[in-house]
């Protein structure tokens, strides 16, 4: 057996790549720094979500308020628990769409000062293909072509990625995202804000017996989802909810049985290595599991923390974006509707 051992010098020269990724696009003020796309350095996420959970819902103009009295702290604290200063950055990246423009343009600028004060380049990512992202944060080797189901609050998307940054939507929700039905459904049913883990913990103690309607629209892989949710407002406007622990149940066997179906026939279709879940619905655990159990292909999923909003996974995507030398100038600007493909 032969031990090679390499000069000191060597180790000098093997750089990682350090980015500082910001997230503002909705509800959550996040910093974080990641190296080489997959090393997370810190994570730091300032939610406001309790702030929100007395409206019922996200108020924009009270998100951006918020986004500018944490975003200074939160950048400071992703450096500081990273133990890296400026110099040791290799760049910034930051979400600019889809998202609240409010809310976008508090971390756009603050990455356009970073970038201008520090002569560090900046990069933009669609919050979208930040969410797919974190899938490289899971420690996984992955191999295209994958298909990506992204399950937030804004979006429910299928996505066909053949390489780094080569994405063609396959199907999409007609109507209500899933995270949107479930945010709904838990209105309905009095469980508050957010709507998703109210639903998924008040679906651990009843089952799935209400027969409430899957949309299966046939011949296309798009989704719609406002139908359930007008099932299940029915049911309770009529008096026949006697256990909102089955009608929690019903509901989300409802939405995850349609999401886990359409993307294990995508998949097949498309020949593809990997499924990839993300987004912020990405954390429910019954659809972690039935996606795993129903499908022949690995399925991967990170950790819900890097599933719904953060920064880590807009730096990681950003590491690919400066691989590829896809650079921004000052004049990057938001998009509040910005597309994936
Ligand atoms: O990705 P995300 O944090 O923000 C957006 O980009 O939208 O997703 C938030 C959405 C909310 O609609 C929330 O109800 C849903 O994800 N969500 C869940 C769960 N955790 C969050 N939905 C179902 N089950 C969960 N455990
Ligand atoms: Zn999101």
């Amino acid at each position: 057996m032969f031990i090679i051992t390499l000069p000191a010098s060597i180790y000098a020269i093997i750089q990682y790549m350090k980015i500082l990724g910001i997230e503002t696009s909705c509800d959550e003020t996040a910093a974080a720094v990641v190296a080489d796309g997959e090393s997370i350095l810190s994570n730091p996420i300032a939610s406001q979500v309790e702030i929100h959970a007395r409206y019922g819902g996200i108020v924009p103009e009270v998100a951006s308020r918020q986004h500018v009295l944490t975003i200074i702290p939160v950048v400071e604290q992703a450096m500081t628990e990273a133990k890296v200063s400026w110099g040791d950055l290799g760049g910034i990246a930051v979400t600019r769409g889809p998202g609240l423009a409010g809310s976008l343009l508090v971390g756009v600028n603050v990455a356009k000062a970073v970038s201008l004060a520090h002569g560090l380049p900046l990069t933009g990512v669609n919050h979208l293909e930040g969410h797919i992202y974190a899938n490289w944060l899971t420690g996984h080797i992955i191999d295209f072509p994958v298909v990506c189901l992204i399950v937030s609050g804004g979006h429910s998307d299928l996505v066909l990625m053949r390489g780094h940054g080569d994405y063609v939507v396959i199907g999409r929700t007609r109507d209500d995202a899933a995270g949107e039905a479930f945010d709904k459904a838990a209105r309905i049913l009095g469980l508050g804000y957010p709507g998703g883990p109210a639903i998924e913990r008040v679906a651990r103690g009843g089952t799935d017996c209400l027969n409430l309607p899957r949309a299966w629209l046939k011949g296309t892989s798009d989704f719609s989802f406002s139908g359930v949710k007008t099932a299940l407002l029915r049911l309770v406007e009529g008096g026949k909810i006697s256990s909102p622990a089955d009608a929690a149940a019903s509901f989300q066997a409802a939405v995850i049985e349609v999401l886990v179906n359409k993307a294990v026939t995508v998949a097949k279709e498309y020949r593809v290595r990997h499924i990839l879940l993300a987004g912020g619905v990405a954390s429910n655990g019954l659809l972690r599991q039935w996606l795993a159990s129903d499908s022949t292909i690995p399925v991967l999923v990170p950790e819900p923390i890097l599933c719904t909003d953060n920064a880590a996974m807009i730096a990681a995507c950003g590491y690919y974006h400066f691989q590829a030398g896809k650079k921004d100038g000052l004049d990057l600007d938001v998009i509040p509707s910005l597309k994936l493909a």
